[in-house]
């Protein structure tokens, strides 16, 4: 699939009960062409309302954060884990996650990015692995399928708990490290 088709497809989404409330569906943003994609969990109010992922509060500290290492959304892909807003922001449910999955799979299939950088435990567990724990595993860097991914806290968590920030401070600066790398590669 290319991405008008993906993204006429996605628009038309009624694969869970989500499709019900939204406002805008947020089917993602960014470089279709970078080698780093990030993925967060779902949209909250602001994305809903836009239709643009990570525009609210945990979007501006996020932009904020990736600055820090020169990093915008032309260097990135961002996406979520589902496309349509949770109820009161709940977490995904499993049932739609699994239902939303396959928008994702076709959009890392179109990006081909060498790096897929976690939001949060929801897609670090959908990601990574079913029992991933972030408070151990964040800025670990595993490789699947030839990509690189790696999780840190959800920048809603940091806007609730700020010492949880130095260390995703590191973890972002072990970001730039991977992408110098694989920038070598080529
Ligand atoms: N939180 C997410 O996980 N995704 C968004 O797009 C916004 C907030």
């Amino acid at each position: 699939m290319e991405w008008k088709e993906l993204e006429e497809a996605c628009a038309k989404c009624d694969r869970c009960s989500l499709c019900q409330r939204r406002t805008h569906l947020v089917f993602g943003d960014g470089n279709r062409q970078a080698k780093l994609m990030l993925v967060g969990e779902g949209p909250g109010e602001q994305e809903d309302l836009q239709g643009i992922p990570f525009v609210g509060p945990a979007g501006k500290l996020l932009d904020q954060m990736l600055a820090i290492i020169d990093l915008d959304r032309k260097d990135y892909y961002i996406a979520n884990i589902v496309k349509c807003r949770p109820p009161q922001n709940r977490d995904p449910l499993a049932a739609e996650q699994e239902a939303c999955i396959g928008w994702l799979r076709e959009q890392v299939k179109l990006v081909r990015p060498k790096i897929i950088l976690c939001l949060g435990r929801i897609a670090a567990q959908r990601l990574i692995d079913p029992s991933y724990r972030i408070t151990r595993e964040h800025g670990q860097w595993v490789q699947k399928g030839g990509i690189w991914m790696s999780a840190i806290y959800h920048p809603s968590a940091l806007l609730r708990d700020e010492s949880k920030r130095p260390e995703t401070f590191d973890d972002l600066l072990s970001l730039r490290d991977k992408l110098r790398e694989v920038q070598q590669e080529n």
